[in-house]
């Protein structure tokens, strides 16, 4: 893809980042993290160079699922503060230079959501069509075999008005209706709100999810369905999820944010990429960035990240803006996955490939999934089917601030537990350890600012084995190498029909920093280096 000449906006050239608000930082001692929290830790978040920050919910909510089950949108939730606490974070925010980026949750409600109440309280009340009713079959079971991605049917029977609702999520999260213009126009005036406040986008919840098949047809068995995975993994949600009309909402949605100023929105979309790229719209009248979660899913293998890349890349439409992502709340974090030395060069490769990188809270320091006794066990995807090991709670923990009780985090109970390790894992060890996975963030994202060539260049393939992962980005006559090994073993590179010369500049092991480049270049394990080179 050719570098634009247009000029690059700032969700393109920026950092995000993702705050788990819960996780962050508690300000009253309930063991809950809360907006004067995130506020007193925007320093922090300047200092390690983000531009962006995206919150997960805050808003009115009985917590079924943390906040994704919302019952009031244009409210905060107490525990998280006031609207005045909100007012002052964005401005804060702002006062820094940075952006706000809020979660919306559009395919489904609490429960409690007073347009619930209403519409389960009668057949022939007028928000009845806001959600999904359904009669039940003749012989009283559920209209049809859709699931419950959180385990179960996704159906749930009303006793009071005799009809099935849908559900994607938990029974007390029902799925709006989104073929209701209403609907449509009601969430719409949520955006609107936000956006009047000044939030600069929205991450928009399970957007592939918001419309439904309105025959209600039986989904597929999935042929690949084993014991070991989710309930919902047995059909193929062909019926249920990505369905034609969805792109009509997508753009609607657009449009308003099209009403303001360099506002944008990010899609939660997890479909193979040629179905992700859809939902940039046609004319790029989409989302802005449908999260690309192809490093979160694929195996950590060199070759085969190497080809996605490619896949991603070329499969993106004419203007349409990359992003990745390592890591989100809904995932195993990266160092559990892959291990601590190879999560470095898996930070690399976040922040130096083409497109938005999206920054999960904690994985900066190398934060790992902490291990939550059964007992103890908060997600509702894990306690629903607790035999699977779904539960997110383990990449959900207290950010490890410092090296005092709780890390920093609370001066109560913390919701969840942290780590006993988290004396030697915390912000305050790491800030000026010049060795440290922080310093590693920091810089990375320091260069990336500095450099047109690593955020808004060109990227052009080199090379992959099954160990190396190499790739060139390029601004001008400003070149970089960028050469990983994703093995634990050392490895050389040693690149056909290509002689490069230049200096580490950047290196997972900074001892190589500075070093000159010629032809072959031998790596350790979990080395990675960024070269400039010489033009
Ligand atoms: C996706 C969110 O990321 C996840 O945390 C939530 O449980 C579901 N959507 C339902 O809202």
């Amino acid at each position: 893809m050719k570098e634009a000449q247009l000029k690059h906006l700032w969700w393109q050239e920026g950092v995000i980042y993702q705050i788990y608000p819960r996780s962050f930082q508690d300000s009253n001692g309930d063991g809950v993290g809360d907006l004067q929290g995130i506020i007193s830790r925007l320093d922090y978040l300047e200092w390690l160079g983000i531009d962006a920050i995206w919150i997960s919910p805050i808003f009115s909510s009985p917590m079924a699922d943390f906040g994704y089950d919302i019952s009031d949108y244009q409210g905060i939730h107490q525990l998280f503060g006031t609207m005045e606490d909100f007012d002052k974070l964005l401005e804060e925010v702002h006062r820094r230079g940075m952006k706000l980026i809020l979660d919306l949750v559009p395919n489904h409600t609490s429960y409690q959501h007073p347009w619930f109440l209403e519409s389960r309280s009668s057949r022939d009340n007028p928000k009845r069509d806001w959600y999904i009713w359904h009669d039940a079959l003749p012989d009283g079971s559920e209209p049809n075999n859709w699931l419950s991605v959180f385990g179960g049917s996704g159906w749930e029977w009303d006793e009071t008005t005799q009809q099935y609702y849908y559900h994607a999520f938990l029974k007390e999260q029902p799925d709006l209706n989104w073929r209701n213009p209403e609907v449509q126009e009601a969430m719409m005036n949520v955006m609107r709100f936000w956006l009047d406040k000044g939030v600069d986008g929205f991450r928009v919840d399970v957007m592939w999810h918001m419309v439904k098949d309105n025959q209600f047809r039986d989904n597929p068995p999935n042929p690949n369905y084993e014991p070991h995975m989710a309930t919902y993994e047995q059909l193929i949600p062909a019926y249920s999820t990505d369905q034609p009309e969805v792109h009509d909402i997508v753009r609607k949605m657009r449009a308003v944010l099209d009403e303001y100023d360099e506002r944008m929105m990010i899609g939660e979309i997890y479909l193979p990429i040629q179905k992700l790229m859809t939902y940039y719209g046609n004319e790029n009248n989409g989302a802005h960035l449908p999260f690309n979660f192809l490093l979160l899913s694929l195996q950590w293998e060199a070759q085969l990240i190497a080809s996605n890349i490619d896949m991603y890349e070329g499969a993106l439409p004419e203007g349409g803006w990359p992003n990745w992502v390592l890591g989100n709340h809904d995932q195993p974090r990266i160092t559990s996955r892959v291990g601590a030395a190879q999560a470095r060069v898996a930070a690399m490769l976040l922040l130096t490939l083409r497109g938005t990188p999206t920054v999960y809270y904690g994985d900066e320091i190398g934060m790992r999934d902490v291990p939550i006794p059964p007992e103890e066990v908060q997600d509702p995807q894990g306690l629903n089917m607790p035999d699977l090991h779904l539960s997110r709670d383990p990449s959900r923990t207290p950010m490890q601030w410092e090296d005092s009780s709780n890390a920093g985090f609370t001066e109560g109970k913390p919701w969840l537990r942290l780590p006993d390790y988290f004396r030697r894992i915390n912000v305050k060890v790491q800030q000026d350890d010049p060795f440290s996975m922080l310093t590693l963030y920091r810089r990375l994202i320091k260069l990336r600012h500095e450099e047109p060539a690593l955020s808004i260049g060109d990227y052009i393939p080199l090379y992959s084995d099954h160990q190396v992962l190499a790739f060139i980005r390029k601004s001008g006559e400003q070149r970089f190498l960028v050469v990983l090994n994703l093995s634990h073993r050392p490895c050389y590179f040693k690149p056909k029909h290509h002689t490069f010369t230049g200096t580490v500049v950047l290196a997972t092991f900074p001892e190589r920093e500075n070093t000159t480049i010629t032809e072959s270049i031998s790596l350790g394990g979990d080395e990675g280096i960024l070269v400039r080179l010489d033009s």
